[in-house]
């Protein structure tokens, strides 16, 4: 596993958007997995911002989010639908039809999320899965736990992430934020071909420790992209 300290978040932002550039330079249709949170921001902006200069072209790339709060709308303005909407893909030409947000609307969800699963196969599997890290080391909503659902899932969120959550997103409102999110399983992350993973601030240190630590636990499940024989960890405090 390959880890990169980088100065600021700038310089990580900077360096995440080029590796998805040139992924995407060197493969046009290719399959993106795709994080929300604060820490891709700075990544989203770059990209739209290559695209803008006319270096970037996204009318082949399909993409695969994460994740998705169960119970909001898609234009919820907290939904990870409208994050991605508003951060990426209203300002880039990726077809609508190619930006797949799991549904946390769904009437049934077990099977929503078992489609997404048969669809990402369909389209050949994520050749790049951009992660973001929670600060208890969830990936996706893979919360700590003894045991967790392999692939797409419904789960319920953790005290912390909803606390963290709340502070980011809800204006502190802990009774706003959903206690549920439907999110990629860990088998459905660790098929992709390449995974970044990237952690910015002290919040995060911890949870990067635990990876340095080179032991696999549930505890903290980003441990578990060691299991992966292409990740690199993209780091700023
Ligand atoms: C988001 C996701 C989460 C976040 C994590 C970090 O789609 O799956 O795992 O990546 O909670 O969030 P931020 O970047 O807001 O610290």
């Amino acid at each position: 596993m390959k880890k990169t300290i980088f100065k600021n978040y700038e310089e990580m932002s900077t360096a995440a958007a080029n590796i998805v550039a040139a992924a995407i330079g060197a493969k046009p249709n290719i399959v993106l997995g795709l994080p929300t949170g604060s820490t891709p921001c700075g990544m989203y902006s770059n990209l739209v911002a290559m695209h803008k200069a006319g270096k970037l072209d996204f009318s082949q790339v399909k993409s695969f989010n994460l994740d998705e709060y169960v119970g909001l709308q898609e234009n919820h303005n907290q939904s990870y639908r409208f994050f991605m909407q508003t951060q990426l893909f209203n300002h880039v030409n990726i077809l609508p039809q190619n930006t797949y947000v799991p549904s946390g609307t769904a009437k049934n969800l077990e099977e929503a999320a078992a489609l997404f699963d048969k669809k990402i196969e369909e389209e050949g599997g994520i050749d790049l899965f951009v992660l973001g890290i929670g600060a208890n080391g969830h990936i996706g909503f893979n919360e700590p736990a003894a045991s967790m659902p392999a692939y797409t899932h419904v789960v319920d969120l953790t005290k912390q992430t909803i606390e963290d959550n709340a502070r980011a997103f809800f204006g502190g409102n802990m009774k706003a934020v959903p206690k549920k999110a439907i999110t990629q399983g860990l088998a459905t992350i660790l098929q992709a071909k390449k995974i970044i993973l990237l952690a910015s601030g002290k919040s995060k240190a911890a949870a990067i420790e635990s990876i340095d630590k080179k032991i696999l636990t549930l505890n903290c499940p980003a441990t578990m992209l060691h299991l992966h024989n292409n990740v690199e960890l993209l780091v700023c405090n």
